[in-house]
C-alpha cells in the first residue's frame, strides 16, 4: 500500500495501522461473524465482544422482544452506544450485528476507527439457512424470500467497503479461523 510522507488525514490507512485498531467483523446475518470473531480474538490474544450480546446485557431485554415491541430504533441506539465505546477501548475483536452499519453514525465511526473485515457469504448460502434465520432473527420474520434477498443485496454496498473481505470455507471452523488470521496478517 503506498504511504504518504506528509501528514494527510485523507490517505488510506496502512495495513499496520489497520492492525493496531479494533477488528470489526461485519456481514449478513448467519455469516458466522460471532464465531469467527471469537476464534480470531483467541488467536490474537485479544478480547472478543459481540455487540448483540452487549445490547441485550445493557437493556435486559432480548432482541426479539425489542423488535416485537417496535423498538428497533432503541436497539440501534444501544448498538451505536456500545460500538462507540468498544472503538475507543483496548483494541479488541468485535462481531457486529448484521445491520449495525445501517446507522450512518455507527458506519462512519466503525470505518474510521476499526479494521473492518467483511465475512462474505453468497446468497445461496443465506438461502440454504433461511428457515433457521427466519426463526431466530426478528428482522426476517414475516418477510418473503424476495424481500430478504433485496435486503441482502442492499447491504452489499456497505459490506463491500470493508478494508478486507474474506469468504471462509464452510465446515471446519478452526481451519476457517486460521485462514482469516493469515489474511489479516497480510
Ligand atoms: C440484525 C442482525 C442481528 C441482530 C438483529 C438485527 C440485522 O445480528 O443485530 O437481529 O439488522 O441484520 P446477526 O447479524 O449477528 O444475526
Amino acid at each position: 500500500m503506498p504511504q504518504d510522507v506528509t501528514a494527510d488525514d485523507s490517505r488510506s490507512p496502512t495495513h499496520a495501522e489497520l492492525l493496531s485498531r479494533p477488528i470489526a467483523f461485519i456481514g449478513f446475518m448467519g455469516a458466522g461473524k460471532s464465531t469467527m470473531a471469537e476464534l480470531t480474538a483467541a488467536r490474537l490474544g485479544r478480547e472478543w465482544f459481540d455487540t448483540d450480546r452487549l445490547v441485550v446485557e445493557r437493556c435486559g431485554r432480548s432482541i426479539p422482544d425489542l423488535f416485537a415491541a417496535g423498538e428497533q430504533s432503541t436497539f440501534r441506539a444501544l448498538e451505536r452506544q456500545v460500538i462507540a465505546e468498544l472503538l475507543i477501548g483496548e483494541p479488541a475483536v468485535i462481531s457486529l450485528g448484521g445491520g449495525a452499519l445501517e446507522d450512518a453514525d455507527t458506519r462512519d465511526a466503525v470505518f474510521e476507527h476499526a479494521f473492518v473485515v467483511n465475512l462474505a457469504v453468497s446468497w445461496d448460502d443465506v438461502k440454504a439457512e433461511l428457515p433457521t434465520l427466519m426463526q431466530t432473527r426478528p428482522l426476517l420474520q414475516n418477510r418473503t424470500e424476495t424481500e430478504i434477498h433485496e435486503l441482502f443485496l442492499r447491504r452489499q454496498a456497505t459490506y463491500r467497503k470493508a478494508h478486507m473481505r474474506v469468504r471462509v470455507p464452510r465446515g471446519d471452523l478452526e481451519a476457517a479461523a486460521d485462514y482469516v488470521l493469515s489474511a489479516l496478517m497480510g
